[in-house]
């Protein structure tokens, strides 16, 4: 295709992305997180809005600047995540599900900052589970076209096809987190790419060519979609 329809590609089309890692509230100072940077999501996000796309970019807590053209709603735990989630992507022709969202949350948050006791060597904060964001999101009629990551460490092809089928999904992008040059909080990433047909290999590269050509892989999947 031309320079010109790669630039209007998704002209007109509101697309919603989850970004970043959550934070799970302990007391009013401590939190439970993870490691991602939100790169993968942002770059994302700056390459579906070049496409021209109305984005969306719902993010966790990160160091990084909302890319040009996009509206950024900022949040912190998984469960406002989750309600801003299901508010955009009801309008959403196309939602990506790029966080690293907490799976569990401390059941009770305290009020006040947590003492230690005397004489207590040990600690239980009991985990509840949080909500599948990007599940809910599939299951809405109509849905948008969902696409889901998976960061795995084994058996990566496996999980990310079981992911793809349990949430249905209509993509799956799957990189191998046990590898430290790619993935978590590095600038560069290697993925494979599983619909129901297909699986698509996007060797080592940057995060922000790979987001570049995720989203045309993304907007020609979503586009047959349509016409099917
Ligand atoms: N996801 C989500 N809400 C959650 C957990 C995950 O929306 N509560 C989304 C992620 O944004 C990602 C996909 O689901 O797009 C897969 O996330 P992942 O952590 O790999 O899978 P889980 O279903 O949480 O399974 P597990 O962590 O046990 O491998
Ligand atoms: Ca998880």
């Amino acid at each position: 295709s031309t320079n010109a329809d790669t630039i209007n590609r998704l002209n007109g089309k509101r697309v919603v992305i989850t970004a970043g890692p959550t934070r799970e509230a302990i007391d009013p100072v401590r939190y439970l997180s993870n490691e991602s940077s939100g790169k993968m999501g942002y770059a994302l996000a700056a390459a579906a809005a070049i496409c021209g796309a109305e984005v969306t970019l719902i993010s966790g807590p990160t160091q990084l600047t909302p890319p040009q053209n996009v509206s950024r709603i900022n949040v912190i735990s998984a469960t406002d995540m989750h309600e801003a989630a299901m508010a955009y992507a009801e309008k959403a022709d196309i939602f990506i599900g790029a966080a690293a969202v907490a799976d569990f949350r401390p059941e009770h948050v305290a009020s006040t900052k947590l003492k230690k006791k005397i004489g207590e060597e040990a600690m239980v904060i009991k985990l509840i589970k949080n909500p599948d964001i990007i599940a809910n999101v599939a299951a809405l009629t109509p849905k948008p076209f969902t696409v889901g990551f998976a960061a795995e460490t084994n058996n990566v092809d496996q999980y990310a096809r079981d992911k793809l089928t349990r949430k249905h999904l209509d993509m799956i992008i799957a990189n191998d987190v046990s590898r430290s040059e790619i993935g978590f909080n590095s600038e560069h990433n290697e993925v494979t790419v599983f619909s129901e047909y297909d699986e698509i290999h996007f060797p080592h590269q940057s995060k922000d060519r790979l987001a570049k050509a995720l989203i045309q892989t993304i907007a020609n999947a979503f586009q047959s979609a349509m016409d099917r």
